[in-house]
């Protein structure tokens, strides 16, 4: 089985055992699986059927080597969200046609840079940033490609922190005043405009609000060519979401279609900008369990050594990832509370979780943990950031070693 999968005595991924990867490699480990990256890819690629599309893969969600190689390997383009990310997909081999520019913040040295390399397009996210790569483009005696990133007023109906759809949020420039910048671009020689993009939220678990900002996109077409001005395509922005609970979420298929059926009557090509929904299920965050206590009369804490630092989303979304123990041990169900080592209550990982009986030196697995895990951990506690491994062909390669504090320092005086 491709992925993450149960054999009689445990917990393996492609089938390779990940007690002997902690074994060999140590834990706190981000494991992740090259057959199931692949496989996502394509089959988000293949949903899109003969609509051309490209699918620009967000570096945000995780931007190792050695995943964006793979996955530009599959044909993959890219969105950035930093100078840094752009210079990381160059470094990689991603031609500077295959990136879009995103952000909120793009400081003055990063549209610099980003117009010097002509990206497929920087998305503007205001009026004054646009004027500010009008200016830029002028003193480069260059035409900058840009999108205008349109805010839809549209509730994602995610978690707060990562709906970006509403007009009480920073990101994007609402519809109205789009249309009205729109008007201004044909005598503004230096920029070229190529694309609407809309971009409302992350771990959407519906179609409804991916339809409704898809429409808002096609309204904009219309706009667009009463103003003379032909569009190259159209940036769906990314937001699938992916199911950590086991319930119900759209499939590759179902969002393709309700994209294509939204946008095809403009014929104009669909960029994506997927993160977590490519890369969220193809990795696990192994862990040992360095403690237990008791808790109340009825749960213990399990405390294990992989907490914020190295997977923020529980703390700090209250987000939920499935545990689980990598090799089951016989007895009854039992209560647990497992938490990290960080020195804050607010280090919980899994609430509440019932679980077979967990003895110290166990290993869990934290599932779904490829997307916004590893790329939002940090030193907090001066804890070394975690080892990373990639499985593939039924070995595996430690794809980033595990920081040292001597990596650390290494930074300071
Ligand atoms: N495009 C834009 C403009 C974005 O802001 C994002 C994500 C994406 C694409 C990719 O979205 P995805 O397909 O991965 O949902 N740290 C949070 C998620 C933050 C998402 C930020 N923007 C989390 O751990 O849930």
């Amino acid at each position: 089985m491709t992925g993450f999968s149960h054999t009689t005595q445990e917990l393996v991924c492609d089938g390779v055992s990940l007690s002997a990867i902690a074994r060999a490699e140590g834990t706190p480990t981000y494991i992740y699986s090259a057959a199931l990256l692949r496989q996502r890819y394509r089959e988000l690629d293949d949903a899109f059927g003969e609509y051309p599309h490209a699918i620009h893969y967000a570096f945000k969600a995780n931007s190792l080597r050695a995943i964006v190689s793979e996955l530009r390997a599959l044909g993959s383009s890219v969105d950035a969200v930093s100078i840094w990310e752009v210079e990381l997909a160059r470094s990689v081999g991603f031609e500077a046609r295959r990136i879009v520019f995103d952000g909120v913040g793009k400081a003055d040295a990063e549209l610099e840079a980003a117009v010097a390399l002509d990206l497929k397009a920087i998305n503007v996210e205001s009026t004054g940033e646009l004027a500010r790569v009008e200016a830029i483009a002028k003193r480069a005696g260059r035409i900058a490609r840009v999108a205008i990133r349109v805010n839809p007023d549209i509730d994602a109906k995610s978690h707060p922190h990562i709906s970006t759809g509403r007009k009480i949020n920073k990101f994007g420039i609402p519809a109205d005043e789009a249309r009205a910048l729109m008007g201004t671009l044909p005598s503004r020689s230096a920029l070229k405009l190529v694309a609407f993009h809309v971009h409302i939220g992350s771990q959407m678990t519906s179609l409804e609000p991916i339809r409704r900002a898809a429409e808002s996109l096609a309204a904009l077409v219309h706009d667009a060519k009463l103003a003379g001005i032909t569009l190259e395509y159209l940036d769906a922005g990314g937001g699938l979401g992916i199911s950590y609970d086991g319930g119900p979420v759209p499939s590759f298929r179902d969002y393709a279609s309700a994209l294509v059926g939204q946008l095809q009557a403009t014929q104009l090509p669909i960029v994506v900008e997927p993160g977590r929904s490519i890369v969220g299920p193809a990795a696990v965050l192994l862990a040992r369990v360095v403690d237990l206590k008791p808790r109340t009369s009825s749960s213990e804490f399990a405390i294990i050594d992989a907490g914020m630092s190295e997977l923020m989303r529980p703390a700090l979304y209250d987000a939920f990832h499935l545990i689980e123990p990598v090799v089951n041990r016989e007895g009854g169900l039992r209560q647990y509370e497992l938490v990290g080592p960080v020195c804050e209550s607010g280090d919980v990982v899994g609430r509440d979780r019932t679980l077979l009986p967990l003895a110290v030196g166990d290993l869990v697995a934290i599932r779904d943990a490829g997307g916004y895990g590893s790329v939002m951990a940090s030193n907090y506690n001066r804890r070394p950031l975690p080892a990373e491994v990639l499985v593939e062909n039924g070995t595996w390669r430690v794809i980033r070693r595990r920081q040292t504090l001597a990596d650390m320092l290494a930074l300071e005086t």
